[in-house]
């Protein structure tokens, strides 16, 4: 059985989501009963399921204010589906799910643009130029609205933009692995699947000869995780990996009402 972990502490996180803990040894699912695999577009449904099962109700308020919603939680659902479609068809946009092999149940999911994709999160409204995806929605310009009209742009695309920009600030035309999001079904949480959906990118990265670098965008309450992997903090909430590495806090943040990462009482040292 794998050892716990030792605990890394970070701030509370101002959504006054707790922060996630080392893994209990007699908590973790064996790895028999979980499978990593390349999603298919069929998976789709289940994934936006745990999208919005996994962040806050208040984080997706901000981004699809209950004043814009449809008028039921399917035709929601749906429309997400529709927004992130096209991406399924692009190569460099790696969908990754764990699986619950006993039941077939997809438990978490991760999304990671490979190494040469362009700065661009395709997430954002924007993308669908940016990419040329437009005629895959095969509909009428209505409808396209219709698929967007629930989102905040100012929030949803202008936050990722914002982000966009400071990570082509720090790696440039540098190829690495973006991690777009990564969650875990919360039943699921804490049982060592969120590790694995990491791992998945993380042995590509560490495989070529200079490592590839990766980069994230943590939420507060996520940065143990990360932490934990070897992404090290670089600014408000971004983190980067240089192969492998321990990172740990070296004075907890213990008390702090604000939980940024930008204080670095972290150290990075040599290879696991
Ligand atoms: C973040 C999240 C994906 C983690 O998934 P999970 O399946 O619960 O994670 P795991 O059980 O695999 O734990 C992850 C690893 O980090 C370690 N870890 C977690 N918190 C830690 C901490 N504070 N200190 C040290 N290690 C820590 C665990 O021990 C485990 O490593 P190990 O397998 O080597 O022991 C999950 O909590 C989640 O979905 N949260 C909601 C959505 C979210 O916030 N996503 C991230 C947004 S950036």
């Amino acid at each position: 059985m794998t050892q716990e972990a030792e605990l890394i502490k970070v701030a509370p996180a101002p959504n006054g989501l707790p922060q996630t803990l080392p893994t209990k040894p007699e908590r973790r699912l064996p790895s028999s009963d979980i499978s990593i695999s390349e999603a298919v577009v069929e998976d789709l449904p289940r994934i936006v399921e745990g999208l919005y099962a996994s962040w806050p109700p208040q984080s997706w308020e901000k981004n699809e204010p209950l004043a814009l919603r449809p008028p039921t939680e399917a035709i929601r659902h749906e429309r997400f589906v529709r927004r992130l479609r096209p991406s399924f068809r692009y190569p460099r946009i790696r969908w990754i799910v764990a699986k619950h092999i006993p039941t077939g149940e997809i438990i978490g999911c991760a999304a990671w643009t490979a190494p040469g994709n362009p700065v661009h999160n395709f997430f954002r409204k924007t993308a669908v130029d940016f990419y040329g995806w437009r005629d895959q929605y095969n509909c009428s310009d209505e409808e396209f609205d219709e698929v967007w009209s629930g989102v905040n742009m100012e929030n949803w695309d202008g936050g990722f933009a914002r982000n966009d920009d400071v990570r082509k600030d720090l790696l440039g035309d540098e190829p690495h692995w973006y991690l777009v999001f990564l969650y875990t079904f919360p039943e699921w949480q804490g049982r060592g699947v969120g590790k694995l959906l990491l791992n998945w990118a993380i042995d590509q990265a560490d495989a070529t000869d200079p490592v590839t670098p990766m980069y994230l965008e943590s939420a507060p309450s996520a940065r143990g995780v990360y932490m934990h992997c070897g992404f090290v903090p670089q600014g408000e909430h971004n983190f980067l990996r240089r192969g492998p590495a321990i990172v740990r806090e070296l004075k907890a943040e213990e008390g702090k009402e604000d939980a940024k990462a930008a204080p670095v009482n972290i150290e990075a040292v040599g290879a696991n």
